[in-house]
C-alpha cells in the first residue's frame, strides 16, 4: 500500500505543488487546512492530481480536529508560515495591480493600518514556531500510541518543516528568529521521526504568468540576483549574502519528495541544494 502524506498548508502556494509532487511519486496525499478547500487548478492536467488528493479542513492549533489523519501517516508536512504580522499583506500578494499605489503596497510597511487587529494566531511565534511543535507533538503521541503494538523504524517517518533561508531586508527579525527556533524543537525529536527542514529563499511559480505583487518582487530580484553575478561577479560576500537567488516552488517540492524518499536522510536542505536538485 502506497504510503500516506499528509500537507499541513496543503491548498497554499508552496502546499499545493507538494501535494501535486506527492501524487506523481505515487502517495496517498491528504491536505489539512482550516478551508479544506481544493486549490483552483490552472492548467489542464491540473484536474487529475487534484481529484487525488484528500482536501480536508481542520485547524493545525487544535489537535483534536485532525490527529485521527495521523493515525497511520509516514510523512507529514509543514507548510505554513507567515512573513508579517500583518494579515492583510497574504491578500495583496496575490492581489492584481490598480493605479493605487498606496494601498498596492501599505501592508508591506510595518506601521500599516494600526487599527485593524490580525487574529491572535497571527504572530510569528505561534504560526512559525507554534504551530510546527503542536503538530509535531501530536504526530509523537500517535506513534507513541502506535508502538506499543509494533516497532516500526524511525527512519520510516519524517516530518518536514519549510523554514527559510535567511531574514529578509526590511523584514522584523522576529521571521528568522521564529524559524530557527523552530527547526531547534523539531531536531530534538529525531528519536520519533526524521526531521527535515527545508529552507528556500522567495519562491515563485513556474505555472503562474499573472502580473502580480509576487511576480513584480520576483523579477526584482532576479535583477539584482543577476547585477551581483554579471557586474560585481558575487566578489561582495556582504551583496552575496543579501541579494539571494529565487526558486520555484516546483524545485522546493520535488526537492522535499526527494528527501522524504531518502530514509537515511535528516537535517537541513539548504538553498543551494534545493537549486541543484
Ligand atoms: N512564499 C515564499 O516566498 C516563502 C519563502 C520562504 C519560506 N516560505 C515558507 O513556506 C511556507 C509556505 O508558505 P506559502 O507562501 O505557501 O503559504 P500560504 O500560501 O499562505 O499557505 C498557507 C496555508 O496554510 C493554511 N493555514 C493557515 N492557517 C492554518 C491553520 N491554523 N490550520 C491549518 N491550516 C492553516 C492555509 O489555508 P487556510 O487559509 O484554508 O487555512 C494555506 O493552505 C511557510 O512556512 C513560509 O514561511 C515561503
Amino acid at each position: 500500500m502506497a504510503s500516506k502524506l499528509v500537507v499541513f498548508g496543503g491548498n497554499g502556494f508552496l502546499g499545493k505543488r507538494i501535494c501535486q509532487e506527492a501524487v506523481t511519486a505515487g502517495h496517498r496525499v491528504v491536505s489539512v487546512s482550516r478551508s479544506g478547500k481544493a486549490p483552483q487548478g490552472t492548467e489542464l492536467n491540473d484536474k487529475q492530481w487534484i481529484q487525488e488528493v484528500q482536501w480536508t479542513a481542520a485547524d493545525i492549533f487544535r489537535p483534536e480536529s485532525y490527529h485521527e489523519l495521523l493515525k497511520d501517516a509516514s510523512n507529514v508536512v509543514h507548510s505554513l508560515g507567515i512573513l508579517l504580522e500583518n494579515e492583510n499583506y497574504k491578500k495583496t500578494l496575490s492581489k492584481t495591480p490598480t493605479n493605487d499605489s498606496k494601498s498596492y503596497f501599505s501592508p508591506f510597511q510595518t506601521g500599516s493600518n494600526p487599527l485593524k487587529k490580525s487574529s491572535p494566531n497571527f504572530t510569528y511565534e505561534m504560526m512559525n514556531k507554534q504551530s510546527a511543535v503542536i503538530l509535531a507533538n501530536t504526530f509523537k503521541q500517535e506513534i507513541l500510541a502506535k508502538s506499543k503494538g509494533e516497532q516500526a523504524k524511525v527512519s520510516e517517518r519524517s516530518f518536514t518543516y519549510i523554514s527559510a533561508d535567511k531574514g529578509f531586508p526590511m523584514i522584523p527579525s522576529g521571521y528568522i528568529n521564529s524559524k530557527r527556533e523552530a527547526e531547534i524543537e523539531l531536531e530534538r525529536m529525531q528519536e520519533y521521526f526524521r526531521p527535515i527542514i527545508v529552507r528556500p529563499g522567495f519562491m515563485f511559480d513556474e505555472r503562474r504568468n499573472a502580473i502580480g505583487p509576487r511576480s513584480l518582487i520576483h523579477s526584482a530580484l532576479e535583477l539584482l540576483y543577476c547585477g551581483n553575478k554579471f557586474l560585481l561577479q558575487n566578489k561582495l560576500q556582504f551583496m552575496n549574502d543579501l541579494i539571494r537567488p529565487t526558486v520555484s516552488t516546483q524545485q522546493v517540492s520535488h526537492s522535499i519528495l526527494k528527501k522524504i524518499e531518502n530514509s537515511d536522510f535528516k537535517g537541513v536542505v539548504t538553498l543551494e541544494e534545493i537549486l541543484k536538485t
